[in-house]
């Protein structure tokens, strides 16, 4: 396969896309009218075509369901006013899809497959993506277990597919967040780093119970000592003390945001003076209690940059008073306008879809 592959294509009868209503969009709820699907098996992928978005027939015994070898990736497609199509550090994407198979026993997508699919799938569904402010297309490629077999050992044969999902905002309303105590969403060693399904599985208990509380999330923090701030699961976390952006560093805990690492690097290029390193839960009560603690927001492919309003540790409640000409804003205007191709990529992050 080369740069300008071109995969097979069954076109789907009608479309669904006249039935979306493009301003109630709940988040991941709705697909486009195609998907991209390939097959491993004998050593090698194989078949990589678009098919009409329908069900997948697995056997029970697929070892996916057994063992949980799932892996993902989140990203996302714009597209400009001149109706060009966009894709952001998608190689990052596929660079970390491929960390995380790895670690999952599963085997590694070729660039071709992997990038090839993504551009193919969203110049077929472009009107699904929306040149309105805020609005994209969610894509989403994922690899499954697929060999019927219940012994507990890696797959010998795998489904690695795209799906596609019109969208706009992931959180709705103010986001409050649980600092961990006792649960813990990775520890040494371990798959932290990964964007293994599995990773997301274990956080909806612990998360559901700070639901209950009255706080959308949960900050995982490390697993020995419950002191150090990790990430929130569905975003990683940046606080800001003073003038100072703090997010800790990545690790076999943490997974490698994109959105995070784009941070960094538009503050620092911003003369935002960043710090990455370890934070601590006592230093940030400290600076609430100063008053020095002025921001913290989460960022991520969905979630973008979600200002977090307060958040509750050792039975306490701390708000934060809404910063005005806040990072979080400044910070997710810049990005959204490279993302959207409204303003120059000194980064070299957008990516055409051709
Ligand atoms: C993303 O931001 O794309 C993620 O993968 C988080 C997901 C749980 C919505």
């Amino acid at each position: 396969m080369t740069n300008n592959t071109v995969f097979p294509v069954k076109l789907r009868e009608t479309s669904k896309f006249d039935s979306v209503d493009f301003n109630n969009l709940s988040f991941g709820s709705i697909f486009t009218d195609h998907m991209f699907i390939c097959h491993y098996d004998k050593g090698s992928w194989n078949n990589p075509e678009i098919v009409p978005y329908a069900p997948i027939t697995l056997e029970p015994s697929a070892r996916v369901f057994h063992y949980g070898q799932a892996i993902f990736e989140g990203m996302k497609a714009f597209k400009d006013a001149d109706a060009n199509l966009w894709l952001f550090r998608p190689n990052d994407n596929h660079i970390r899809f491929n960390r995380s198979a790895t670690r999952l026993a599963m085997p590694e997508v070729p660039q071709e497959i992997f990038i090839e699919g993504l551009n193919q799938l969203v110049r077929l569904e472009e009107k699904w993506v929306k040149h309105d402010h805020g609005a994209s297309l969610y894509l989403r490629p994922f690899m499954i277990a697929t060999e019927p077999a219940i012994s507990a050992a890696p797959s010998k044969s795998y489904k690695f597919m795209i799906l596609a999902s019109p969208a706009r905002t992931y959180y709705q309303g103010d986001v409050r967040v649980l600092i961990a105590e006792k649960f813990s969403r990775s520890a040494d060693g371990g798959v932290g780093y990964a964007k293994a399904a599995g990773n997301y599985a274990a956080q909806f208990y612990p998360t559901a119970l700070a639901q209950k509380k009255g706080l959308q999330q949960v900050i995982w923090t490390d697993s020995n000592s419950h002191e150090y701030i990790e990430e929130a699961g569905t975003m990683n976390i940046f606080f800001r003390i003073g003038d100072t952006l703090l997010t800790a560093p990545t690790s076999d805990h943490i997974l490698d945001g994109i959105t995070r690492k784009s941070v960094i690097q538009l503050a620092d290029s911003l003369g935002i003076p960043v710090e990455v390193r370890p934070i601590s839960v006592s230093e940030i009560k400290e600076a609430v209690k100063k008053n020095t603690l002025k921001e913290i927001f989460g960022s991520g492919t969905a979630a973008v940059i979600n200002p977090i309003c307060g958040f509750e540790h050792g039975g306490e409640l701390f708000e934060l008073s809404a910063e005005e000409d806040s990072y979080a804003s400044m910070l997710k205007n810049k990005l959204m306008a490279i993302q959207r191709n409204t303003v120059p990529d000194p980064f070299n992050w957008r990516h055409l879809v051709p």
